[in-house]
């Protein structure tokens, strides 16, 4: 029953009485608690979060588990024990826990004890003191900023959490469980590893001596139900009529580009938009991480590798997308456009793979392109720029703009369309906007969708083409007052 996130959630409600702390308290939590009965009198245990950050509050708590801990360590072999079913492994620590508080004459309460005891397999078995956080739906970051200081993202807010570790020690050895899962080695002599957690989030650490305060550990978290247009819709991160144009854009096999900062919704946007394709396309996806989750029954996923602790075996995004375009495919999305492989994306594009597309991180629409020139150029293509610009504006045609806004909110900023070059420059004209008009109170953007006026895009006889162009104008007009 331990060392799995999914049940250690439902073993979290019930102990930590003495959680004192709200979630949303930043500071510190005050030196306290921890002693006997006394806290179950507490009336802040009926905090409303949906779980608890359980124990990890108090420095008597920490010392008392640190005690037990260590108390532990010496009677056991925990390599062993980490052998055993996750079951007997608990029954052991349990009664060896037991054991030590009797001798060691601490007293607690029995739902202390139950949150220690969790606490501790977590240790072992598990994720440590992540596991509390692992279990929550609602994150979407968890940041590991050496051993005391954890912070997770929240509705588009960055938090920090009463969650600890015990030392820098205990946090390198769970960034080495999870990095080992994958076969791989994080230490001073390879300090940089990404790696996956089972349930398909992505994990990036980077450890000491490179990191200086303690590894740094940033856990992307896996969502397994993806936000699809309608909460983008209800979310307000797009307008009913933009988020038409953008399923027009989907299914008509129009070349996108999504662009966004780090954590902007560009990944969920792609695959919103991958549900427009129509079924009967032959679709592949290139990930590092596959986090996309088309619905199609035609589709070919294909994951890069990083290199092994030899430093070979590497495939990268290139590899992948060159070897794409032998599969017959009828679109490309990739994941994440970073390197060299713009290139071959703009050639798929090029070449009749029409609606493929992909994300990219940048700031707005035009800074996309000349990411997507410079990618190029450092690829080391030897091309003149006016050659590349050509090739960007014969290939992408439209830019989806995503934005984590100032309050937290995620929006889609921009749906603009790539129509030409003049001279060495190329054009773009908006679609559509996000116009932000102000602040409320509790500073939340103000604003909203709207056409900027254009009845015809660039796209029409295509649109016209699928027989979408009488809702492509009507979507429009209608966001255009
Ligand atoms: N429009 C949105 N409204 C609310 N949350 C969103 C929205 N788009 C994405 N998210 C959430 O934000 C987090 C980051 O999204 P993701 O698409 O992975 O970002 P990116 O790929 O740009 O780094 C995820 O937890 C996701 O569920
Ligand atoms: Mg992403």
């Amino acid at each position: 029953m331990f060392g799995k996130r999914s049940e250690a959630v439902a073993v979290q409600p019930a102990p930590a009485p003495k959680s004192s702390a709200p979630q949303k308290d930043k500071a510190a939590p005050p030196p306290k608690v921890a002693k006997p009965k006394s806290s179950t009198t507490q009336p802040a245990v009926a905090s409303p979060a949906p779980v608890q950050q359980s124990s990890n509050q108090s420095e008597e708590y920490f010392k008392t588990k640190t005690t037990i801990f260590n108390a532990l360590i010496d009677t056991i072999d925990l390599s062993q024990l980490a052998q055993l079913d996750p079951e007997s492994a608990a029954e052991e620590i349990r009664d060896i826990v037991n054991e030590i508080i009797s001798i060691k004459g601490l007293q607690m309460s029995i739902s202390e004890q139950e949150a220690l005891l969790q606490d501790i397999c977590n240790d072992v078995l598990g994720y440590g003191p992540l596991e509390p956080l692992l279990a929550r739906d609602d994150i979407a970051d968890i940041m590991v900023n050496g051993s005391s200081r954890v912070f997770i993202e929240v509705g588009g807010k960055i938090e920090l959490t009463p969650v600890r570790f015990r030392d820098n020690a205990q946090l390198m050895n769970i960034c080495q469980r999870i990095v080992s899962q994958v076969g791989r080695r994080v230490d001073e002599a390879s300090p940089i590893c990404d790696a996956r957690l089972p349930d398909g989030s992505r994990v990036n650490v980077i450890a000491p001596p490179l990191s200086i305060d303690g590894a740094a550990l940033t856990i992307r978290k896996f969502k397994k139900d993806k936000l699809t247009i309608q909460n983008l819709v209800e979310f307000g991160s797009i307008s009913p009529e933009g988020a038409k144009v953008l399923e027009i854009v989907g299914h008509c096999g129009i070349n996108t580009l999504i662009s966004g900062g780090t954590g902007s919704g560009k990944t969920t946007l792609l695959n919103c938009m991958t549900s427009f394709i129509d079924e009967g396309e032959r679709v592949i996806t290139c990930e590092d991480a596959a986090e996309l989750q088309l619905q199609q029954p035609h589709v070919v996923r294909l994951e890069t590798r990083p290199p092994n602790l030899e430093g070979t075996g590497e495939v990268t995004m290139r590899d992948l997308v060159k070897n794409c375009l032998r599969m017959r495919p009828e679109r490309i999305i990739v994941g994440e456009v970073r390197g060299p492989e713009a290139f071959d994306l703009l050639q798929a594009m090029n070449t009749g793979h029409d609606g493929s597309m992909g994300t990219l991180h940048a700031n707005s629409p035009r800074e996309a392109l000349s990411r997507l020139e410079s990618m190029i150029t450092m690829g080391g293509f030897n091309l003149p720029s006016k050659t590349i610009r050509d090739m960007i504006v014969g290939s992408v045609d439209v830019v989806i703009q995503a934005a984590r806004l100032r309050d937290g909110s995620r929006r889609i900023t921009h749906v603009t369309e790539v129509i030409g070059t003049e001279g060495d420059t190329i054009i773009t004209q908006d679609l559509f906007v996000y116009d932000i008009t102000g602040e409320d109170d509790d500073g939340k953007v103000i604003g909203r969708h709207k056409s900027t006026g254009i009845a015809r895009p660039a796209f029409w006889d295509r649109a016209k083409y699928y027989g979408k162009h009488v809702e492509l104008a009507e979507a429009l007009d209608a966001a255009a007052e």
